[in-house]
């Protein structure tokens, strides 16, 4: 069974560390891609405990089941020996999504990079021939010359491929197509949610509707989600308001969104993908999985102590 909130463990009894995640569906196989926080908090100068860990890179995880996870290991690591470099162990980098490009046929990695101040808010990508990687890191982008924070990537049924980005310091949601080889961004931007602050972005379609769920900003802490509809990704996006029913909907269940999961093989049925932080011990953060309900252009998420994916089964 699921159990959101509490101690998930890989098919070797270690924590699963794929924090900020996102999940590809592969030749059937599922891979779990996420922040590796496997590391203490970072002590600050008056021996405090700041609300972060040094990078340590992606961890990729496997599973046919959506339940059981394999550790992979870290496909794209921290690089210690190069103090400018994105990935350097006292940057951030967070909230990793990899697709599939069926032309170039490469995996395709896109985070969210920045300084540890969050000033430098840019979008990096790497690149892998296989799902497990290494992945190769090509670098990182101001897209379509704006600052980006939180962010996602979405392939639509057509392939083609959209970035989601917080940006404007995170009042303003920008998305953007990206190019065929799914590397850099192209063509017009939209410009959503201004001035609501949106982040922790999550993007998925059904029955020819687009759909996205976002929280607020209030750094580790929790807040309410909020989702919006639109007849196509760039938009226009309408939104309408908060997914969560139940206790704890002001909070998300005291998580942030991360990802939206199509199950295989089970149209119309989604998981919900959201993490629940714990700043002063970031690495013991947990992850809060939960059924999504589509209902026409409804969208609901209730919690479950524990469920499974029967939840899907008709007449539940
Ligand atoms: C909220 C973001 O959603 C997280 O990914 C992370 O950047 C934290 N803020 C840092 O405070």
């Amino acid at each position: 069974m699921f159990k959101p909130g509490t101690l998930w463990n890989d098919t070797d009894g270690r924590p699963i560390q794929a924090h900020g995640g996102g999940v590809l569906f592969d030749r059937g196989t599922y891979y779990w891609f996420g922040e590796n926080k496997d590391a203490p908090n970072v002590v600050g100068v008056d021996g405090a405990f700041l609300a972060r860990v040094d990078v340590r890179g992606v961890s990729c995880y496997s599973s046919q089941d959506l339940l059981h996870w394999k550790n992979e290991g870290i496909v794209l690591p921290a690089v210690p020996d190069d103090p400018a470099h994105d990935l350097h162990p006292s940057r951030v980098a967070e909230r990793p999504k990899v697709i599939y490009n069926a032309r170039t046929k490469q995996y395709v990695l896109w985070l969210h990079i920045d300084s540890p101040d969050y000033t430098y808010a840019r979008t990096g990508r790497a690149v892998s021939d296989t799902p497990t990687g290494p992945y190769r890191y090509v670098g990182s982008i101001a897209p379509a010359g704006a600052d980006s924070r939180d962010m996602t990537v979405f392939q639509d049924t057509d392939g083609a491929a959209y970035l989601f980005f917080s940006s404007d310091w995170n009042k303003t949601t920008r998305i953007v197509r990206l190019t065929d080889d799914y590397l850099d961004t192209t063509g017009p931007v939209t410009e959503a949610f201004a001035g609501s602050s949106r982040e922790a972005p999550a993007v998925w379609t059904h029955e020819g509707r687009y759909y996205f769920i976002g929280s607020g900003c209030t750094g580790w802490a929790a807040n309410a989600a909020e989702y919006a509809v639109a007849p196509a990704p760039l938009g226009p996006w309408e939104v309408r308001g908060n997914p969560c029913v139940g206790p704890g909907t002001e909070t998300t269940f005291g998580a942030q969104s991360t990802f939206v999961l199509p199950v295989a093989g089970r149209p119309g049925a989604f998981v919900f993908l959201a993490d629940r932080w714990n700043a002063d011990d970031l690495q013991a953060s947990r992850y809060v999985w939960l059924p999504l309900e589509m209902d026409g252009e409804k969208v609901t998420v209730r919690w479950w102590d524990e469920w499974d994916l029967s939840a899907f089964d008709d007449g539940r």
